[in-house]
């Protein structure tokens, strides 16, 4: 379990720092990346660590230190979206936590995949109470995210990662899988889509095929079904992130969110030692990161021994 937790981390943050180099790259020939130099990681992480922070020092969700810890960690050189920086200066100027966010694009709320980013602590910290990981996967979205799509899409992308934690590799029924999330998809949109994602899988589907019918974009559900996707159409960590890059498009987010759910199911081995090697290891680099992961794994563990003692 511990390893599956720093997996998921590590690779939420080994596929965006990948990714980055070929956004809004139209689709490529996978299997070829190679690591020159150090990997450096973009918002998607950046924002990744400011949700495990905030869950670890308030022993689960507080919105005010949340969005305090996001302003606090901005930082313009990782590449936000524009939303989430404009939301950053509202919240400064008095504004509430709760309440910014929604005067974003003309009062109807972000709909950009910048929430189910960065939700994968959320995946990890709740992978056995769905209904709290849903309620907090909102919560932790609305503070830039309030367009139902955009909330929806990552509450999907954290229940993907708990799945992902609680399914074994030898065992993993993608089938199932599907219709789990099919069972927490409300809007037609990403009913939809899920659909399509079960249906891409059995017909083993060409790259362009699979960006025409999930979409490659910075949108929620243009790039949440699509790593969903890409992680059941693949076996291995390294197939899958490689997979992700090569449909193009928004491929720094897409190629972390599938590393976060393949991270999370094939665990912290799986991924390629000289990727991990390669990411940046400063103040907030890979061996933070990895504590972050082990500490959310802590408290869980932690949490569940408390539940268990019969006082
Ligand atoms: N109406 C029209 N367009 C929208 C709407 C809307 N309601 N909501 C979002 N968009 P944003 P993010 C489009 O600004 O989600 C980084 O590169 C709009 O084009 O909320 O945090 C990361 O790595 C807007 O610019 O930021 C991710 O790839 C875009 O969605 C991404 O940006 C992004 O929404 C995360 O961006
Ligand atoms: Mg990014």
């Amino acid at each position: 379990m511990r390893s599956k937790f720093v997996g998921c981390l590590l690779g939420v943050a080994v596929g965006d720092a990948l990714g980055a180099s070929f956004e809004g790259l139209p689709p490529i020939e996978a299997g070829w990346v190679e690591v020159e130099g150090t990997l450096r990681y973009t918002d998607d992480t950046q924002m990744t660590i400011g949700v495990a922070e905030s869950l670890i020092e308030n022993g689960g969700f507080n919105g005010e230190h949340m969005a305090k810890t996001f302003i606090k960690n901005y930082d313009p050189t990782r590449g936000y979206g524009p939303g989430p920086p404009r939301v950053f200066r509202w919240i400064k100027a008095g504004i509430p936590w709760n309440k910014a966010a929604k005067r974003l694009y003309g009062g109807m709320g972000s709909y950009g995949n910048g929430a189910a980013m960065r939700i994968a602590p959320v995946g990890l910290l709740y992978y056995d109470e769905p209904d709290k990981l849903e309620e907090i996967a909102r919560q932790v979205s609305s503070i830039t995210h309030t367009h139902p799509l955009g909330v929806e899409g990552a509450a999907i992308q954290a229940y993907a990662v708990a799945l992902a934690v609680k399914t074994e590799p030898e065992s993993l029924d993608r089938e199932a899988y599907i219709q789990k999330l099919l069972d927490i998809a409300e809007s037609p949109v990403y009913r939809g889509k899920l659909e399509a994602v079960r249906e891409l899988l059995r017909v083993n589907a060409s790259r362009s095929l699979v960006v025409r019918e999930l979409g490659n974009g910075v949108e929620a559900f243009n790039s949440v079904p699509t790593a969903i996707y890409t992680f059941l159409s693949t076996e291995t960590f390294k197939e899958a992130v490689l997979h992700a890059i090569s449909l193009g498009g928004d491929t720094d987010t897409i190629a972390s969110m599938t590393g976060a759910i393949a991270g999370a199911h094939h665990g912290e081995e799986s991924i390629p030692k000289t990727w991990i090697n390669a990411l940046e290891n400063g103040e907030k680099g890979r061996t933070y990161i990895k504590n972050l992961a082990e500490e959310l794994w802590r408290m869980k563990t932690q949490k569940r021994r408390r539940v268990k003692k019969p006082y």
